[in-house]
């Protein structure tokens, strides 16, 4: 993967067009092993990590095919519980529901996916072991046993990671599954939507209590994934970092309630047409006061490194409060470098920005390589992103989509 080479201070101006989101397709994706039939699934975006998870199918002993925006699966000739790749990705964690459904069995790898600090898996295992599942960890591998029968579970936090497993695992098992304390992101709603879709009885998606009747057999369907409200939302950040306009296509406003309400307090002009958002971006990017992440509705733990690199590019002080990972201040390091002083304490960061500079920069992980580009665009001069595998993992050509709105960035080969 090439670095990204940025020279800030371009002004967009444009349209783009938000694909499908990343975090809808893939427990989508694990989801399929379920079906009893062929699964068409529409506007899938061309991401590493959804190439990862159609390895992982294929090697379970599915039929993929990924033709423009459209994944076909077949998987009838499935016949493995074993998760052999996907180590480096949270996201394989969602074959412990959907294989302990088909199979009664699932060994797969313990979670990796982006560093953002310790990444447990408690809340999965008690829940899925209130199913009836038999799940243990060695910290390398999870090992899971037994069919899943319906239950009540109350998951301690509203994990969503764990609500898609208790979802997966309980869709096809005999009797109702009682989930209370349950995730509400809209791509729990996009699991949903789509299980029904292959004839799944859900109903409270959306809500913190989610009743699911087991059916014994899901047939097949077609469907179409949610637009990915991240990169809406990176979009926006971008054009308040570089200044101009854009139109952006496939945003959905319930979705972006949060990043809405963050950016207008910035300075942004934000206006609703149907299925898409105008932002025009301030003469000079006002304080965000304090922004706290939360589970949804609350402001999203995926977008607080763009906030903060826009926030970077303030003249005045801002506060971001990570209340969702650990280690989600990767790119401060990178940031100061650019000429911002940001001081961190815990799960808090003060951000004092102004005018940057471009510099060398490593991603690190991927929301926070997408900021460190927005940092880029807003800066004085040329920056070096390297690390971009990281931002290729959730974004399809961040530097060709942002170039297409007149941003100065290429992505040159070492
Ligand atoms: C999280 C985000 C999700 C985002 C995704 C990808 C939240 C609530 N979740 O989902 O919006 O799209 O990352 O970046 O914002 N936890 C435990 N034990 C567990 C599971 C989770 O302690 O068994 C803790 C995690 O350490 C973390 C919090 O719960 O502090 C949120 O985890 P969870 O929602 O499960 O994470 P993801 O499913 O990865």
């Amino acid at each position: 993967m090439g670095d990204y080479i940025v020279r800030g201070k371009n002004p967009l101006d444009g349209k783009l067009k938000v694909y499908g989101a990343k975090n809808a397709v893939l427990p989508i994706l694990a989801g399929c092993v379920l079906s009893g039939g062929t699964v068409l699934l529409k506007n899938c975006p061309r991401l590493t990590d959804v190439s990862y998870t159609l390895d992982i199918l294929r090697r379970l002993g599915c039929k993929t095919a990924f033709d423009g925006e459209e994944i076909l699966i077949n998987p009838a000739g499935a016949d493995l519980w074993t998760v052999e790749a996907g180590g480096d990705m949270r996201s394989s964690v969602n074959f412990l529901g959907a294989l302990a459904g088909r199979f009664g069995r699932a060994v797969l790898p313990a979670p990796g996916g982006c560093r953002l600090g310790r990444r447990p898996i408690d809340i999965h295992i008690r829940a899925l072991k209130a199913m009836g599942v038999d799940v243990e960890t060695d910290g390398e591998m999870i090992y899971a046993q037994g069919r899943p029968h319906g239950a009540e579970v109350q998951l301690d936090f509203p994990s969503v990671g764990a609500t898609e497993n208790v979802i997966l695992a309980a869709v096809t098992a005999p009797g109702s599954t009682v989930l209370t304390n349950a995730a509400r992101e809209p791509e729990i709603c996009d699991l949903c939507r789509f299980l029904s879709a292959m004839g799944a009885k859900i109903h409270g998606a959306g809500g913190d209590m989610i009743i699911i009747e087991g059916v014994g057999q899901l047939g097949g369907c077609e469907y179409t994934v949610m637009p990915d409200r991240i990169v809406a939302a990176t979009y926006m950040c971008a054009v308040m970092a570089a200044g101009g306009r854009l139109e952006i296509e496939n945003a959905v406003r319930p979705h972006l309630g949060e990043v809405e309400r963050v950016l207008t307090r910035c300075g942004a002009e934000i206006s609703w047409a149907s299925g898409r958002v105008d932002i025009r971006a301030p003469k000079s990017v006002r304080s965000c006061g304090t922004v706290r992440t939360g589970v949804y509705p609350g402001f999203p733990t995926d977008c607080q490194s763009q906030v903060m690199a826009v926030m970077a590019c303030s003249a005045e002080p801002a506060i971001m409060i990570e209340n969702i990972f650990e280690s989600r201040f990767k790119t401060v390091p990178e940031l100061r470098r650019m000429g911002a002083e940001i001081y961190c304490s815990g799960r808090r960061a003060l951000v004092r920005g102004g005018e940057l500079h471009g510099a060398g920069l490593r991603a690190m992980d991927l929301r926070g390589g997408a900021a460190l580009v927005i940092a880029a665009l807003g800066a004085e001069g040329e920056s070096r992103v390297s690390g971009t595998g990281f931002i290729a993992r959730g974004y399809r050509d961040l530097a060709g989509e942002l170039a297409s709105v007149g941003a100065d960035i290429v992505s040159e080969d070492r």
